[in-house]
């Protein structure tokens, strides 16, 4: 085992993580909105003011949520993430800043907090009291992500299990993405009644290059590039991919690989103590 200890905060910090991070991250499906807000609706207290998307990124998770609230606030700690956001949005502000203090926005005033792809990164207790805070009685809690993909071509995906990347890359330099790999299963909310769900994965059909760019855009692959004994992994993945689909490459140059991402859900409600919408 290496010594080789990663800066996380430094992540999603340089200019090219985060231009890969828009180039190739998927973006979410409207179901899974659509679940989102269901979730909102059965609130005793939602009056659809307020929602802020926690550790937004370059904002792929906080867009759809404009089309329900009548403002969204947006927060990442990594600026260069901020500065790939859309800013013309006059409903959403995006800023620069922590998880753990969000002291510019009021106590309970938010319908809903989201933290879509990045809960793993953060110290639960820290961001729980955080959210809380902030949350209206009634307001709701949902932490979402998508997890380690698979891919329908059987020799690729025996491959990438195999390699499997998550636990042998991730975890390896950043145990807390064991959350990602369990698909949130060991996540507990601290509100009564929170629940765990799974949708339909997220279906892509991928070039083996732009899924090449996916890896590239994950922090663990580029922690693994920069370690003492690392190299580059998407370079080798894409060398890999190319071999076992030769085939297909053959006969469509245009090729893509389809790759199925799980999408998982942890909604909770703060406690009401019985009040009504006003
Ligand atoms: C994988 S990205 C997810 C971005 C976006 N929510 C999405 O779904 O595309 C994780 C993000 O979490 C941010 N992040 C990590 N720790 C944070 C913290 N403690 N406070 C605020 N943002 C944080 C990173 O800067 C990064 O942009």
């Amino acid at each position: 085992m290496d010594k080789f200890t990663p800066d996380h905060s430094q992540f999603f910090c340089s200019e090219d993580s985060s231009k890969l991070y828009i180039k190739y991250r998927p973006t979410y499906p409207d179901r899974l909105y659509e679940k989102v807000f269901k979730f909102c609706q059965e609130s005793e207290t939602c009056t659809w003011e307020l929602a802020v998307d926690v550790a937004c990124g370059s904002g792929q998770s906080t867009l759809p949520l404009a089309k329900f609230f009548k403002q969204v606030i947006a927060v990442d700690s990594s600026e260069k993430q901020i500065s790939q956001a859309p800013q013309h949005m006059s409903d959403i502000s995006f800023r620069c800043g922590s998880a753990y203090d969000l002291k510019f926005i009021s106590s309970g005033s938010v319908d809903l907090v989201t933290v879509a792809t990045a809960f793993h990164w953060f110290d639960p207790e820290r961001f729980f009291e955080e959210a809380d805070r902030i949350l209206k009685p009634g307001g709701s809690l949902i932490l979402y992500s998508f997890g380690p993909e698979s891919f329908t071509h059987p020799e690729a995906d025996r491959y990438i299990q195999y390699l499997n990347l998550s636990s042998k890359y991730v975890a390896k330099y950043y145990p807390a993405t064991e959350k990602l790999i369990n698909r949130y299963r060991d996540v507990t909310l601290p509100y009564p009644g929170w629940r765990r769900e799974e949708i339909e994965p997220l279906l892509y059909d991928l070039s083996i290059e732009d899924y090449g760019g996916f890896v590239a855009s994950l922090g663990s692959a580029q922690w693994f590039t920069d370690s003492p004994r690392g190299h580059d992994l998407p370079g080798e993945i894409i060398r890999t991919l190319r071999f076992l689909c030769w085939k297909e490459l053959d006969s469509d140059l245009d090729y893509k690989l389809t790759v199925s991402f799980p999408l998982f859900f942890v909604m909770g409600r703060k406690p009401n103590g019985g009040k009504k919408k006003q």
